[in-house]
């Protein structure tokens, strides 16, 4: 007679953690209400716990680097309550511009989710630089007062206990550091869970100069405070500092701050640190238990070679016809032009900016982890990312 089975695939380890975690289960189930909740309950907590939209405003604001700012902020009304977060969350935040409707950006929350529960207030951090045009809006028109929409807390760039191994290897390239000082300051810092197992973590920090490596103070600090659980290594490219990596982030230094421990790496960087560390990290002698990344997302840039057209609506309204270049993301044209296609996270693996391709074609460099087989059924394809071919005909949702 055929059984079926059940494998369970994982580490000891694995199992250990889950079967560690049981009696904390069956207490919190025991302490909860027998009793059903109210009507409306359920709804109204799904709404603080994921709004729409959040009317936050600017609180304080601090220079970080020379093109780097911190923004604090607050609900704007007095009685609001911000949405809770887990470390590693960005929000989509909406920045005016004078020629049409508002762009929107990601930007990860960069204070650790207790830090943001006792002062109300969420922290991101902002950095110009070439072609950083919003960023450059931000700085110009953000301070203390300016109201901001922002969404709630998105994005899966977060570490768990019980998935990932009890090390975390950060690997950060400028502004990438952000999410990754939200995770540190709560694992080491945070009054999350006192029974969790304490994870050890090391930052590997890349810059050009050592005057743009963000939160210096602060993770000097948590390095003396936390010796045996934290510590960070700085790899400059353009002027080197006694004491730290030069060059570039590669196989060797991350497989140093490895060693022969079982390690999650976390990534964070711009495009081009992530194309680099594809061609690194298969020379890792220890292959990471896991990888997960977060990028800011891709502009592309203008080849000037292929001036295409889009022709563009929404559902049942009429074509607008936009210029489009085959260097540069079909969302970035959509923004060009002035119209407000929905967006969040502009790397692929949300799924708000998804459209309907009605002729033409697109490719993906590389293909977005947000892309299901439904999308590729209904033709449907991510704006962030996909880069026209030739001349397309779309329907993009409503912002
Ligand atoms: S904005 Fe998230 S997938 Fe395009």
């Amino acid at each position: 007679m055929k059984t079926d089975r059940i494998v369970i695939r994982g580490s000891l380890r694995d199992v250990a953690r889950t079967i560690g975690q049981l009696p904390r289960r069956n207490s919190l189930i025991r302490r909860s209400r027998p009793d059903l909740p109210d009507e409306g309950f359920i709804p109204s907590l799904a709404d603080a716990l994921h709004p729409r939209r959040q009317d936050l405003v600017v609180q304080e604001l601090r220079r970080e680097s020379p093109s780097t700012f911190t923004y604090r902020l607050a609900p704007a009304r007095d009685d609001g309550l911000i949405a809770p977060f887990r470390p590693g969350r960005y929000l989509s935040v909406e920045v005016p511009v004078a020629e049409g409707p508002p762009i929107r950006r990601p930007f990860s929350i960069c204070n650790s989710p207790t830090d943001a529960r006792r002062r109300n207030a969420y922290e991101i951090t902002v950095a110009s630089g070439p072609g950083a045009f919003i960023a450059d809006r931000i700085h110009r028109d953000w301070s203390v007062g300016t109201p901001v929409v922002a969404s709630d807390p998105q994005g899966v760039f977060t570490y768990e206990p019980l998935r990932d191994p009890g090390m975390l290897v950060g690997i950060a390239g400028g502004s990438g550091v952000t999410p990754l000082r939200s995770i540190i300051s709560e694992a080491l810092e945070g009054d999350g869970d006192p029974e969790g197992d304490p994870a050890s973590l090391i930052l590997i920090q890349g810059a050009r100069r050592a005057e743009e490596l963000l939160f210096e103070d602060e993770f000097r600090r948590l390095e003396t405070a936390y010796p045996e659980r934290f510590r960070r290594i700085c790899v400059l490219s353009e002027e080197p500092r006694e004491g730290d990596g030069r060059g570039f982030i590669d196989a060797g230094i991350i497989a140093d701050a490895m060693g022969d421990a079982e390690a999650a790496l976390f990534i964070c960087g711009p495009e081009g640190m992530h194309r680099h560390l594809d061609g690194q990290i298969p020379m890792l002698p220890r292959t990471p238990r896991r990888i997960r990344r977060e990028d800011y997302g891709r502009s592309g840039a203008p080849s000037g070679r292929s001036a295409l057209n889009i022709a563009v609506r929404r559902p049942g309204g009429p074509f607008q016809s936009i210029p489009a270049d085959s260097g540069e993301t079909v969302l970035v044209a959509l923004e060009r032009a002035g119209l407000n296609p929905p967006s969040s996270c502009r790397n692929g693996s949300c799924g708000w900016c998804r459209a309907r391709l009605l002729d033409g074609s697109v490719r993906y460099e590389p293909e977005p982890t947000g892309l299901r087989a439904g999308d590729r059924e209904r033709n449907h394809i991510h704006p962030c990312v996909a880069l026209p071919e030739d001349d397309l005909v779309l329907e993009i949702m409503e912002a």
